[in-house]
């Protein structure tokens, strides 16, 4: 393993760093003051090819590798955390699952679209009592002939009610718990399919979240994803890779807040030399500066490894709790540089500082990751 770049990863990077100063940077503040989605840049982004980065060509993808979608996830997140999740729901949660357990007609039908950009996914796992104890389903489908009868509902969806796909995690067989979870792919406008509360988040805000309410919806049998019982292994399995670019995320929020930090820190002057050069300051930049490459480290070394077919989700949990650690030490800090002026509203640091705090909830919270973590070092505990 390499854990580094090549020239072409930072040529992708410079791409959609020009696309996220020049589309996304600009309407960040407007975005977040009016809880509004970013529908013409997300729609630019899929033009360029950039909504099925990690997915090959003959799907509709770019073709490109796990750490260049690492990549611009972070980049966007860099300008406005909001967008990085975007991206990340979209091509983790509401395509992967597909690319990784559909069938080839459900990949020509769903897959094919989603990673063109002409399409948006989500992912429907989490109810009202199934957060962290992901296995406490209680959506239900049931068969009918040729197709399932879906009851219940899900909170907290990212891309929802913005997304045309939903990979939704339903009970089908009661009783015998994770092995008893479904999965399913769900269109947008199915009768029965609607939407409840668009929440009225603290951060993220250019990002749409809802609730998703099943009143008896028809899925065909053959939007079944993997076999009956599969969900719950499918879920996990989604949210090892979702991880990294959560991970991903919390890095560009940091990265961006540091920035300004640092830029603030050269410019602002107090006791007769730029703050940066006082110690209390200078030692901030620093700790700041090494917090955020260890965790560029953890991420594009979890990239690498999905990349290379290896484990890697003990390594994704550790990048997404360290990553989201410390973006919020970091966007913290920042805004401690800036001092009152990081306060107001409409200053970077302090949106930042907002949409830092998410990364730290979901996507398994970080006590989950822990959880995760200590699993794989020390196996499930006596019966
Ligand atoms: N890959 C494949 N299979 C896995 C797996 C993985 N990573 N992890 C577990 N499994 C399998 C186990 O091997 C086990 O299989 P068997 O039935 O064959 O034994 C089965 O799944 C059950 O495993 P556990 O007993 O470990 O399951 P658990 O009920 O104890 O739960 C948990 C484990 C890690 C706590 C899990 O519930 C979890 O990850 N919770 C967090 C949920 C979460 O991250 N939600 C995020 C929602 S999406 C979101 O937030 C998106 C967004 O907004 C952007």
């Amino acid at each position: 393993m390499l854990f580094q770049t090549t020239p072409a990863h930072e040529e992708l990077r410079a791409k959609i760093r020009q696309f996220a100063e020049n589309e996304i940077k600009p309407i960040a503040f407007l975005l977040d003051q009016n809880n509004e989605f970013p529908d013409e840049a997300i729609r630019h982004l899929g033009e360029m090819g950039l909504m099925g980065i990690p997915y090959p060509v003959e799907y509709g993808g770019a073709g490109l590798d796990a750490l260049s979608y690492a990549i611009a996830v972070e980049e966007l997140a860099r300008v406005d955390g909001g967008a990085g999740v975007i991206l990340s729901a979209h091509v983790s949660l509401g395509s992967w699952p597909i690319f990784a357990f559909g069938s080839e007609e459900q990949k020509k039908k769903y897959l094919v679209p989603l990673a063109r950009g002409e399409k948006i996914g989500a992912f429907g796992l989490t109810e009202p009592n199934a957060g962290s104890d992901a296995g406490g389903t209680e959506t239900t489908a049931v068969l009918k002939g040729d197709y399932y009868l879906l009851n219940g509902g899900k909170i907290f969806i990212t891309n929802a009610p913005k997304a045309d796909t939903y990979v939704v995690f339903a009970v089908t067989t009661p009783d015998i718990g994770t092995r008893g979870i479904s999965a399913f792919i769900v269109e947008k406008g199915w009768e029965g399919f609607s939407y409840g509360d668009h929440y009225d988040k603290m951060g993220i805000r250019s990002s749409a979240t809802a609730e998703l309410i099943f009143n008896n919806v028809k899925v065909p049998k053959e939007n079944l994803l993997g076999k009956e019982g599969d969900g719950f292994k499918i879920a996990m399995a989604t949210l090892d890779g979702g991880r990294i670019g959560i991970a991903a995320q919390a890095l560009g929020i940091a990265q961006g807040a540091f920035e300004h930090a640092l830029a603030h820190a050269k410019e602002r002057v107090q006791f007769g030399k730029p703050i940066a050069f006082q110690q209390a300051i200078s030692f901030k930049i620093a700790d700041m500066a090494t917090k955020l490459r260890c965790a560029r480290f953890l991420i594009y070394s979890a990239a690498e490894l999905k990349e290379h077919h290896e484990p890697y989700g003990m390594e994704s949990a550790m990048a997404k709790q360290y990553a989201s650690d410390i973006a919020l030490e970091v966007t913290n800090d920042a805004l401690q540089i800036f001092g009152g002026s990081g306060y107001l509203k409409g200053m970077e640091v302090e949106r930042a500082y907002r949409d830092a705090k998410i990364t730290t909830i979901y996507e398994g919270t970080n006590e989950i990751q822990r959880v995760v973590i200590a699993s794989h070092l020390i196996g499930k505990p006596p019966k």
